[in-house]
């Protein structure tokens, strides 16, 4: 429902005219005026950004998404988009308007509950303002109709291109850490998470992968084909993904039981089955390490962008015009619990995810009766003092620099020097035990470090502050 504020200001201003209100005391500056709307109903614009101080116009304030509804077709040969997204979203403050995240492409129009809604446009803002305004805690939703080229963004420090990348055949979608406004109105930072919906139109023969399962089976009529996908766990926006072109697949389950698809761009054909295997392999070894899979189904992606890196879309990673061996697997699928299931609130923390991805890898060697993560973490702490790699303290990532080498490695090292301190029995206690508390939530590294401290019993502020904030060599 939504009830006008001024309707309740009237009743406020009676009640004061009936002397509900205190009359004695001389208003305080924390006082409204009782012309003023009351606080609980006032509205006023959301803000541009979720605040995070280092990335302060990603995500928007006023507002928490539950649910987005994406509607894309696609046309390789033009790269025209054609878009439709239904965002289901509660206030969380009265809203006058709010901001949502959209980088290039044209807006048509904006509803909100049906109606027609005002928006602009500056930057990668798009600011919508209802017809009528929204009370806090109202749930609303929003539909937006939009067109265009999408054009992805480029990083000079380390990231690449990312974002939505048109190729020869389709599209490669990965948008860490917010390239997800190059493709979809959105609110882009992982502090807010929802479900979705994909419904992807390409033309027929291609083929559309989206986080999550299939709803039904495809559907082609007039040349085009479309697929509907469900990811129905809470996710992160840079997490989805709508990969698009010509693909074989390998469909069935992991050994474990867990539902599992591999695709891969026809160049990568003789990857197909090894990335099939050692994906479901290595899914039910991290079920038993960090607990029970997060998801309803596992898998990757072998596209043909040479992008260089792979990213760990929830339920299908992506990899970037390489095959990955079974290390780079084994990070990604790591990510679904750190970073996908437990998401960051602010990028500072990113070591949470890559430094456990990374350690990951370690664990995946050693269980293979390769090196242990001891072994390698001792090669690297004999790196002399003057390493790049002590430069950078990884427990604050850097908004210019965030995936620094050192939020990787040192990160990863800090988990072997507290598994070292608390023993292997704790240490993957707390692995599991930090995965269950915060399932589907989001996390920080202090709640991290007060974990350990409980579970352990000990006083680690000495080894996690000189692991993961002092610039030097740890001891
Ligand atoms: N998170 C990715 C990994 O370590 C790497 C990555 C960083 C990335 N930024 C990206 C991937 C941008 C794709 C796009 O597994
Ligand atoms: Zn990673």
């Amino acid at each position: 429902m939504r009830t006008h504020w001024r309707e309740v200001a009237l009743l406020a201003t009676l009640a004061g005219v009936l002397g509900c209100a205190p009359t004695t005391d001389p208003p305080s500056l924390a006082d409204h005026r009782l012309d003023d709307p009351p606080p609980a109903l006032s509205h006023r614009p959301g803000a541009a950004g979720i605040g995070d101080p280092d990335f302060p116009t990603d995500g928007n304030g006023g507002y928490d998404v539950s649910h987005y509804g994406l509607v894309v077709d696609y046309v390789p040969a033009t790269k025209q988009l054609k878009g439709v997204t239904t965002i289901k979203a509660a206030a969380t403050q009265g809203l006058s308007r709010f901001n949502l995240d959209l980088a290039g492409l044209k807006v048509s129009g904006v509803r909100v509950d049906g109606a027609a809604a005002e928006f602009s446009r500056n930057g990668d803002e798009l600011t919508v303002t209802p017809a009528e305004p929204i009370d806090v805690r109202s749930r609303f939703t929003v539909k937006v109709t939009y067109a265009g080229v999408p054009q992805a963004e480029k990083d000079s420090a380390n990231l690449g291109t990312y974002g939505f990348v048109p190729t020869p055949d389709g599209a490669f979608v990965a948008s860490e850490p917010d390239g997800s406004k190059t493709w979809f109105p959105n609110n882009d930072h992982p502090a807010d998470k929802a479900t979705y919906d994909f419904k992807i139109t390409v033309p027929a023969g291609v083929t559309a992968l989206a986080n999550g399962e299939l709803v039904g089976k495809p559907t082609t009529a007039g040349g085009k084909t479309t697929y509907h996908w469900r990811e129905r766990h809470p996710m992160a926006s840079y997490l989805a993904t709508a990969t698009m072109g010509k693909f074989d697949l390998r469909e069935g389950r992991t050994p474990g039981g867990i539902p599992e698809t591999a695709a891969v761009d026809p160049r990568f054909k003789s990857a197909l089955d090894k990335l099939y295997t050692v994906s479901g392999e290595v899914t039910d070894y991290w079920s038993k390490v960090f607990g029970p899979y997060p998801f309803s189904s596992t898998g990757g992606i072998v596209d043909d962008f040479a992008a260089g890196y792979a990213l760990e879309n929830q339920t299908k990673p992506l990899y970037g015009g390489f095959a990955p061996d079974a290390s780079i697997i084994a990070h990604e699928l790591a990510h679904q619990w750190f970073g996908d299931s437990l998401t960051i609130k602010r990028w500072k923390d990113l070591w949470l995810n890559e430094g456990f991805a990374t350690y990951a890898e370690w664990l995946w060697s050693e269980h293979k009766g390769k090196r242990t993560a001891k072994a390698i973490f001792d090669e690297l702490h004999a790196q002399p003092a003057t390493s790049p790699i002590w430069a950078y303290p990884p427990g604050r990532a850097l908004p210019h620099d965030l995936f620094n080498m050192s939020v990787y490695t040192r990160g990863a090292m800090t988990l072997q020097a507290l598994r070292d301190a608390i023993g292997d029995t704790t240490f993957f206690k707390l692995l599991q035990d930090w995965t269950a508390a915060h399932r589907y939530g989001h996390v920080t590294t202090d709640e991290f470090i007060a974990l350990a401290e409980r579970l352990s019993g000990k006083d680690l502020s000495k080894l996690f502050d000189a692991w993961l904030f002092q610039p030097t060599r740890p001891a």
